[in-house]
Parts: C-alpha cells; sequence; structure tokens
C-alpha cells in the first residue's frame, strides 16, 4: 500500500493535506476522541461553545490555560516535520489543520490554514481585534483586551462558523488538488469531515492516514494504518528517492 501512495504521490501536481489532533498525539497532546482523548473526561458543550463561555468565561479560559501548558512543552514530532518536507517537494501545495496547538506552524509550513483557529491567538469580545498570547500560565484570567474588554480564545467552538475566508481557501484548494493526504483525523467534525468526499468528487485521490479506520476509510483510495510519524516520513524518502 505505501508503495501504491508513493506512485500516486510522485504523479501528483498538487497536494492537499489535512491534519486532525492524531498528528500531534506522537507529541504529547491529547486527541478528542477514543479513549485517552479530552471528551472521555470533558464536556465540549462545558468549554467548546460561546455559551459555555457567556456562562463562565474563567472556566473556559482556565481549560484552555492547562492545554497551553502541555502544547507548550510539547516538540514538534516526525509528522509535523515531514509534512513540512512535502511542502517543499511540491510546487502546490496547501495544509488544513483542524488543529489549534499551533505545531504545524512552528515548522515554518506557509501555505496553511488553520481551520479551527489557534489556542495563542486571543480575540477581543467587543472589537473583534486578535493578539497572541504566549504567556502560560496567563497572568489573569479571563485575559483583558487594551480596551478593557474580556478576550476570548481565537478558535472555532461549537455552534460558530468557520469564517468564510478560511472556508473559501479550502474549497478553492479542493478545486485544484489532485491527490489529498488526510492524517490523524478522525472525520466527524464537519464541514472538514466532507472535504475527501469532495476531493473524490472532482477527481482526486485520497489517502488516508491513521492508527485505525475511521468513517474516511469507505472512500479512501488508499488507507495506511500506522503512526503518522512513522509513515509521513516513509513517504517522503520514498518520493524523494524514486522521483526523476
Ligand atoms: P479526534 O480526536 O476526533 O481524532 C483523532 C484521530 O487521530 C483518531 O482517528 C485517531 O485514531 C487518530 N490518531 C491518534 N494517534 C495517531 C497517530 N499517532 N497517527 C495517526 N493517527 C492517529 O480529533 P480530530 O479528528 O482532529 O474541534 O477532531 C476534529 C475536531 O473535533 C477538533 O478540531 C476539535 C474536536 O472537537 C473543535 O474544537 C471545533
Amino acid at each position: 500500500m505505501i508503495d501504491k501512495a508513493i506512485e500516486r504521490l510522485i504523479d501528483t501536481k498538487y497536494l492537499l493535506v489535512i491534519t486532525g489532533a492524531g498528528i500531534s498525539a506522537e507529541s504529547g497532546i491529547p486527541t478528542f476522541r477514543g479513549n485517552d482523548g479530552l471528551w472521555q473526561n470533558y464536556r465540549a458543550e462545558d468549554l467548546a461553545t460561546p455559551w459555555a463561555f457567556e456562562r463562565n468565561p474563567e472556566v473556559v479560559w482556565r481549560w484552555y490555560d492547562w492545554r497551553r501548558g502541555i502544547i507548550g512543552r510539547a516538540e514538534l514530532n516526525p509528522g509535523h516535520l515531514a509534512i513540512k518536507q512535502l511542502e517543499g517537494l511540491y510546487d502546490d501545495f496547501f495544509l488544513i489543520t483542524q488543529n489549534v496547538d499551533g505545531l504545524h506552524g512552528r515548522t515554518g509550513i506557509k501555505n496553511m490554514v488553520e481551520i479551527h483557529g489557534n489556542l495563542w491567538r486571543a480575540r477581543c469580545t467587543k472589537d473583534g481585534r486578535t493578539s497572541m498570547l504566549m504567556d502560560v500560565p496567563l497572568k489573569s484570567i479571563p485575559p483583558a483586551c487594551e480596551c478593557g474588554n474580556i478576550l476570548r480564545p481565537d478558535v472555532v467552538w461549537f455552534g460558530e462558523s468557520i469564517p468564510s475566508e478560511w472556508l473559501q481557501k479550502s474549497y478553492d484548494v479542493i478545486d485544484m488538488c489532485d491527490t489529498l493526504i488526510v492524517a490523524g483525523t478522525s472525520g466527524v467534525v464537519y464541514p472538514v469531515a466532507s472535504f475527501p468526499q469532495s476531493v473524490k468528487e472532482r477527481g482526486g485521490c485520497v489517502i488516508e492516514i491513521n492508527i485505525e479506520p475511521t468513517s474516511i476509510s469507505s472512500i479512501a483510495d488508499i488507507s495506511l494504518f500506522g503512526k503518522s510519524g512513522d509513515l509521513l516520513p516513509m513517504l517522503v524518502k520514498g518520493i524523494r528517492e524514486r522521483r526523476v
């Protein structure tokens, strides 16, 4: 299967990669679903909705601050680095990540949208201004904007829409790509969960990388089961060795 994936990638002109929490699992960052997933121990309704924030911004910020602590100490893993290398191997490349951890950004990758936002960025609840908030732990919770109003994490919560600019960019690259690698996502959160199907409908090839079958596996042309930190570097190596 890995050889088939490498062959396809050698013939690919425009490569799109979609990632989810699994890509950062080998950096020690908890995923959302599965046995040790965050949603086993926390209720999304209490922490990741605009209503939860309205009710109790302090609780929501404390949860994000705890996650910022884990992520702040985490190191990039070979999966993140391989995706950065893939960007260098294609003239046309784009990454859509659902992760808010900012780890892809740390690799220096340029062609990317963090479609669910970034937990190192905060947004004013009044005027919408954004700013990077790098302190861990935060000095005051909830943090305040220069204008005096409360800041919120600049992430997309359940019940909120993805900013139209990010969504439009995603649809544009779905139209243009000929191969999609979808790695480390359970594929259950929309709209991203529908992107692999959209790529297929436009004649593109879907290569899935995951430690186990997911809802995407049935439509994937090639499924590679294993850790993204092992498989992605193997793909990079294979492309480099066999490309003429
Ligand atoms: P999930 O936690 O739903 O899925 C993580 C996926 O990664 C699972 O399919 C795992 O099998 C897989 N996985 C775990 N370790 C892996 C490894 N080392 N290599 C490859 N795969 C591995 O996370 P997401 O699909 O990212 O949204 O979740 C999507 C969205 O749901 C998140 O962005 C977040 C969450 O609620 C919001 O907060 C809006």
